[in-house]
């Protein structure tokens, strides 16, 4: 029997996990997102042509995959249906799981409200209505997709739900819709998605059954994990690798290679702790030549050196085979490249990730950088400097580099 390879974030997202998914997906029968929802922003470059997503698994640019979006994603049936818009016969090749939970407007409405009311202690979520959707399914008030399918009776129970969380409506100043709206809208989110939804635990097993090949699709990163993130400034689901198996329905052993999405660098959007953050003119060129602007929110990502304590961290508990290093021609004409390889924490080096980041201190290396890797798609041309780079950062978190990407564009990875 096949066993599905995993895509997974390895630092705080954006590391460009959509490019090697639309890669490899090339190769692949079957791609599943298993968490997260429309608060991701893959980004694919194809002959010259940008293409964003945010719910749409990253294999839909290969019209021979089947698409699916697994029980564990928290869906926005507006935002979906929106980018649905760009893509031709859909149908029968993109597939939403009936026990995925609905993430519907109010669910926006709260998240913007609550990030207002904590003012400087804001998350600086996405806005996405991703925590509370969450938060919903684990209080057991949430809805899920297939409960679509009869809008009437969906419609009577959000309103009973309206009902009894009021006063929490009102101290927010959610303006809920009315019946009468909130149907009309159901409605619609029926009538076009009624085809998409199904059982799809079943179909990722009939998958591996018959030796498909299967590619899943992390979104946001390790370090954004609920319970192995810089909590709380964090997102609301499992990115880890472990998150996909309940995200899909699928078991530990149905998992084949892992492949880490790494930076060359580290960026963050948002808050929360971000150690080897650069304030400086070299976090300032790295957001440049990076083009470091959030996928979704248009909001600019903070910018910094590469962290191997973080990295490691992360690999380890993603149990990753490899990984694919990103975005290394950013690093182009930096005359030395710091590299994070311990921390300090009240005056005592360490080399391992704590608990809590508040107060640590990055212990950096110098090494020597290069010219120019942009478009470099065979190792062997690669300057003497970047391949020792890319040594060392083998050497510092004991995770082998499988891939590096040279550009946005599909074409230029170097594949070892
Ligand atoms: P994801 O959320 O992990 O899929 O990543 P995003 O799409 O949010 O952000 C990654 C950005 O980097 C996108 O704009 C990609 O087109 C771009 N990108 C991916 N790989 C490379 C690369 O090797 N070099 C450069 N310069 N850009 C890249
Ligand atoms: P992809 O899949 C980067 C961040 C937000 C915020 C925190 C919580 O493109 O890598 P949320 O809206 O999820 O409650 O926000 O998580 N965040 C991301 N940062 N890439 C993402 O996805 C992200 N999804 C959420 O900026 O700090
Ligand atoms: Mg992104």
């Amino acid at each position: 029997m096949n066993k599905a390879d995993l895509i997974v974030g390895i630092q705080w997202g954006d590391e460009g996990k959509g490019k090697i998914v639309d890669m490899l997906a090339q190769k692949y029968d079957m791609v599943c997102r298993s968490q997260g929802g429309h608060n991701a922003g893959h980004t694919i470059w194809v002959d010259g042509v940008r293409h964003a997503l945010h719910l749409v698994p990253s294999g839909v640019l290969n019209k021979d995959a089947i698409n699916i979006i697994g029980n564990g994603v928290v869906m926005s049936p507006k935002s979906i249906i929106q980018e649905m818009e760009q893509f031709e016969n859909l149908e029968g090749r993109l597939f939403i799981s009936d026990k995925a939970h609905l993430n519907l407007t109010y669910h926006s409405l709260v998240d913007i409200a609550r990030e207002e009311l904590k003012g400087d202690k804001a998350i600086g979520t996405t806005g996405k209505g991703i925590g509370p959707a969450y938060a919903d399914k684990i209080n057991r008030v949430g809805h899920r997709v297939g409960e679509l399918l009869n809008a009437e009776k969906l419609c009577d129970s959000i309103m009973e739900e309206f009902k009894l969380n009021r006063p929490i409506y009102d101290a927010l100043h959610v303006k809920t819709p009315t019946h009468e709206e909130l149907l009309t809208e159901l409605k619609e989110y029926k009538k076009i998605l009624e085809p998409f939804i199904a059982n799809t635990t079943n179909m990722v097993w009939a998958a591996l059954d018959n030796n498909k090949k299967i590619l899943l699709e992390g979104a946001q990163g390790t370090l954004l994990d609920i319970d192995h993130g810089t909590y709380p400034y964090v997102t609301s689901s499992s990115t880890v690798s472990a998150g996909a198996c309940t995200g899909l329905g699928i078991n530990p052993k149905d998992i084949g290679v892992v492949t880490g999405i790494v930076k060359a660098y580290t960026t963050r959007v948002g808050h929360g702790p971000f150690p080897t953050e650069d304030f400086g003119v070299d976090g300032k060129r790295m957001a440049d030549i990076g083009k470091e602007v959030g996928t979704t929110t248009g909001r600019g990502r903070r910018c910094g050196w590469f962290d191997a304590v973080g990295v490691k961290h992360a690999s380890r508990l993603n149990g990753c085979d490899q990984f694919a290093l990103m975005k290394l021609d950013v690093l182009d004409g930096f005359e030395t490249i710091k590299i994070c390889v311990a921390y300090e924490v009240n005056g005592e080096r360490i080399d391992y990730m704590p608990s809590d980041l508040d107060g640590v201190i990055p212990i950096y290396e110098d090494i020597k950088g290069w010219d120019k890797v942009e478009g470099i798609s065979n190792y062997d041309e690669l300057p003497q400097s970047a391949k020792d780079y890319v040594k060392r950062i083998e050497e510092l978190t004991n995770t082998k580099v499988g891939l590096i990407s040279t550009s946005p564009d599909r074409n230029d990875t170097i594949i070892l």
